[in-house]
């Protein structure tokens, strides 16, 4: 894997931690929608960073801390920069999408209660769907932005297998997550979550696991609907959509062929 991917995936993971826990204290109450409070994670005193579930953060927050430093007397903001850095990401990976992004979003600084976003060994589909749904994240949405685990690899949760990845070809965007997780067992060295096992046999979700297998438009398929959920995702608790302004023009051009 290219040093640009070990930081991609952390990068990825970031963004959905921040805005799982950004959204609200309250799982089923919208009215309670909080702006971003990425400045909380990123805050250098913030405990949040020490919770279990955001374990294998900690350098990609450091780097992110870096950044904020240097440019928020531009008046960058964590909770953009934290959206940015994913979008990037995104992009920079070979068949990746290249996301709207959108800036302009108020930083918080206040802490979110714990146990906001799922714990690293949950497992029961329900509760997780339900999570997400408590989010405006459909299950269809839910499973394609799963798929963000076909760049990522696991540390912690087996530390004697850490770096083993959660598909074959951790570095590329492509669909080899979808493809390998119908397989009755993963491929030799690559980790499957019990998570994503579980979810991956739900109603609202095993179909879409499957369509995005398809040889033909499972990618295109899965980029266009990882897309709209995540633009979705990344603006969760953001109260002043209107005035963001699109700057998907400063990204770097989606890579989108590949070949091994
Ligand atoms: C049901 C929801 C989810 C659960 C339970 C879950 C769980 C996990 C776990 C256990 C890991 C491995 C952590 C480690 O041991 O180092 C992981 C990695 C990762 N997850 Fe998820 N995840 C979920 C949803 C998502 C979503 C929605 C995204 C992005 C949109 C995402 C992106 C990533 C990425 C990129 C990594 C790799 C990080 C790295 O390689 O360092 N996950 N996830």
């Amino acid at each position: 894997m290219s040093a640009q991917a070990t930081w991609e995936a952390p990068i990825a993971r970031l963004t959905y931690v921040v805005f799982g826990i950004s959204y609200n204290k309250n799982w089923s109450s919208y009215s309670e929608m909080k702006t971003a409070h990425a400045m909380d994670l990123l805050e250098p005193h913030s405990d949040e960073i020490q919770r279990p579930e955001n374990d294998g953060l900690q350098g990609v927050r450091t780097k992110a801390l870096q950044l904020l430093s240097k440019y928020s007397g531009y008046g960058i903001g964590a909770a953009d920069l934290v959206q940015f850095m994913h979008n990037v990401a995104t992009v920079t990976c070979p068949l990746g999408p290249k996301l709207l992004t959108l800036i302009g979003r108020h930083d918080r600084d206040e802490a979110n209660l714990p146990g906001l976003i799922p714990s690293n060994n949950a497992s029961d589909p329900a509760f997780l769907i339900e999570l997400f749904q408590n989010k405006t994240i459909t299950p269809q949405g839910l499973a394609a932005l799963l798929g963000a685990h076909t760049v990522a690899q696991q540390f912690y949760i087996d530390p004697s297998r850490a770096g083993q990845p959660l598909d074959s070809t951790p570095g590329v965007w492509d669909t080899n997550f979808y493809r390998e997780m119908a397989l009755t067992d993963p491929p030799r060295g690559v980790f499957r979550l019990q998570s994503d096992a579980a979810i991956s046999q739900a109603n609202g979700i095993s179909s879409r696991f499957q369509a995005f297998t398809d040889e033909t438009f499972g990618q295109t398929v899965w980029n266009a609907q990882y897309s709209a959920a995540y633009v979705r995702l990344s603006l969760l608790g953001v109260n002043n959509i209107n005035q963001l302004t699109d700057c998907t023009k400063v990204l770097p051009d989606a890579i989108t062929s590949f070949s091994a």
